[in-house]
């Protein structure tokens, strides 16, 4: 969804969610957000993914109301939130720990943000009813938290910050505690309800692949910083540098420097002496160190197949693992022992054996320049 929305968005005033030069220190000293920008329109499941301390969660909490920004302005519809107290913000909240009432029933859990609200008291037993259906706990309104599984406390969570149709959402690692097949299934049901209910929801997780599957839109952080910001196909193919490039996906890289550039095509001479071609993307100009970025999907040991434009160069076998569905190859490439390719366990695949010296490809276009 969002698609033809999502290019022509271009931020604008239309904006339901504005971070507008935003900063956060705690300490008066360390800056932990430095000069956050991001605009999110209506509608839009946008997920906040980087390394333990990059700044999510303090993200998260200063569009909460629960920390305030140093300096910069948090906006919501247009309109500025920096002095609106949370609770008069409309905003629901899911956070890893749950934390449901244990001394409440599940129903009574649910109603609490009602009551706070001041909603009559048939008004709340029908909107309760309903968010418990929802997450398809309508049985269980009469239990305690503790007489929940973990999963089904986590959609009783999701149920509370739902049930009283915020507007927009914000969830913080909200899948970290539940085993992988749970973590799935979830993850499935959260973006389905949020489409569904049209909700905008900003989601902050450290887990990748949660990201790319979930979202429409990614911010990779790293140290206070948005290093990237776009749909998970774009990052994932065209990372921007390479904290981007590292952090998503599985990634070979090799150092060098650029030894010529022409427009976009520039040829890199590697630190043990092969010259490769590429394509620039955050590099400048001849002299200047860079780090050669090549996914192991797009490498092929068949180098036929990639026609005359193919880049080739030596490598030994260092490691054959069959994973089923596919073979993981460990290479020495370029004096790297940790290159690998990736190839589909078809019936006429190669299987390569440890010690064997084979010649590799890629396309340039695939190959992209990267900061050093
Ligand atoms: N309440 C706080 N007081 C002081 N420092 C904090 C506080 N909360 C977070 N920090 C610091 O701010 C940085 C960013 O933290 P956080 O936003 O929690 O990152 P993330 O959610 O990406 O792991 C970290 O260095 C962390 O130690
Ligand atoms: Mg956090």
């Amino acid at each position: 969804m969002n698609g033809e929305y999502r290019l022509a968005y271009d931020g604008g005033e239309d904006a339901f969610v504005a971070f507008e030069h935003v900063q956060k220190s705690y300490d008066g000293e360390t800056l932990v957000v430095k000069d956050l920008n991001l605009t999110m329109p209506k509608g839009e499941f946008l997920t906040m993914l980087g390394p333990s301390g990059s700044g999510k969660t303090t993200c998260l909490m200063m569009l909460a109301g629960f920390e305030t920004a140093t300096h910069g302005e948090i906006k919501l519809g247009g309109v500025s939130i920096n002095n609106i107290p949370p609770h008069k913000r409309g905003i629901g909240m899911v956070f890893q720990n749950y934390a449901l009432f244990p001394h409440m029933t599940i129903a009574e859990n649910l109603a609490f943000p009602l009551e706070v609200r001041k909603l009559g008291k048939a008004e709340r037993e029908q909107k309760v009813r309903r968010a418990l259906d929802m997450v398809q706990m309508g049985e269980f309104g009469s239990r305690r938290p503790a007489q929940l599984s973990g999963g089904q406390q986590q959609r009783v969570a999701l149920a509370r910050a739902l049930v009283f149709e915020p507007e927009l959402v914000l969830m913080d690692e909200p899948l970290g505690a539940l085993d992988k097949q749970l973590r799935e299934h979830m993850q499935f049901e959260i973006t389905n309800l949020a489409h569904d209910l049209g909700i905008t929801t900003v989601y902050v997780t450290h887990d990748q692949t949660e990201a790319l599957t979930m979202s429409d839109r990614v911010a990779v952080f790293n140290d206070g910083r948005i290093q990237q910001l776009a749909p998970p196909d774009e990052l994932y193919e065209a990372p921007g540098n390479s904290f981007v490039a590292q952090f998503i996906g599985e990634n070979n890289t090799l150092a060098g420097r650029i030894k010529s550039m022409r427009g976009e095509d520039v040829t890199v001479e590697l630190d043990t002496g092969e010259i490769v071609a590429a394509k620039a993307v955050n590099v400048t100009g001849a002299g200047e160190r860079t780090l050669v970025s090549i996914r192991p999907e797009r490498v092929e040991i068949d180098t036929e197949k990639l026609g005359p434009d193919a880049q080739t160069i030596r490598a030994e076998v260092l490691e054959f693992i069959y994973m089923g569905d596919i073979f993981r190859t460990r290479l020495r490439v370029a004096g790297r022992d940790d290159f690998i390719i990736k190839t589909r366990n078809s019936p006429d695949q190669r299987r390569l054996k440890k010690g064997e010296v084979i010649s590799i490809g890629w396309l340039p276009r695939d190959c992209r320049a990267l900061d050093a």
